[in-house]
């Protein structure tokens, strides 16, 4: 009985892990407000290799927002980009892209944590780690911590899904970005046939 309790535990807990056989990479100090939106993924064959972020600067006295929109670019030859569910405001920064041909495998969250009496604005800035072990990193805001980094996605990151607030208008705290999650690449998303 008891080993069976034990077996029926670790399958719950690769489940948590493992959606349509994909790993799932997550950090722990996400927020929870929003939905989470669609999965995109990269085109067969390829992975992420650089992103780009939107940002809703720091201002006094006004409701910030801080991250908005993530967009990742896999390395195929049309260098696709994917994204969830987008914000709604913000500036785009520069395109971060892992040197010398590596891709990125883990990440971490800046995130401004819920309960802030003062404005809340959820995740502040990302930062990836490249397959070389270089970080890519822009310009983002710089409220609230830093939390661990993720596991690594050891074939590199295939897809990406984002739980963002939805703009509410001036009724509400406004935070837009609340947490991101990737699904690593799998070997068979690289065992394409390729026509020359
Ligand atoms: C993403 O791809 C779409 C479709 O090809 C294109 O219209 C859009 O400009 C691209 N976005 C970025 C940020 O490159
Ligand atoms: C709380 O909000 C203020 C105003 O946006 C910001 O400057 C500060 O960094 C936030 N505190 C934390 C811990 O994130």
């Amino acid at each position: 009985m008891e080993k069976m309790l034990g077996y029926f535990l670790m399958m719950a807990a690769a489940v948590v892990f493992v959606a349509n056989g994909q790993e799932v990479i997550t950090v722990t100090n996400g927020e929870t407000d929003g939905r989470w939106g669609p999965l995109e993924s990269c085109p067969p064959g390829s992975r992420a290799n650089s992103y780009q972020s939107s940002h809703e600067a720091n201002a006094p006295v006004v409701d910030d927002s801080a991250l908005n929109t993530l967009i990742l670019f896999c390395d195929d030859a049309d260098a696709t980009n994917i994204t969830s569910t987008q914000g709604y405001t913000g500036s785009f920064q520069n395109v971060q892209t892992c040197p010398f041909g590596a891709y990125m495998k883990s990440f971490q969250l800046r995130v401004s944590p819920a309960g802030n009496t003062t404005d809340n604005t959820a995740v502040n800035n990302i930062r990836f780690k490249c397959s070389n072990d270089r970080e890519i990193n822009g310009i983002g805001n710089t409220g609230g911590y830093w939390g661990d980094y993720s596991t690594e996605c050891v074939d590199g990151i295939c897809g990406l899904e984002t739980r963002v607030r939805p703009d509410g208008g001036v009724v509400v705290d406004n935070t837009a970005l609340n947490d991101v999650r990737f699904t690593c690449c799998t070997p068979a998303h690289f065992q394409v046939k390729r026509h020359y």
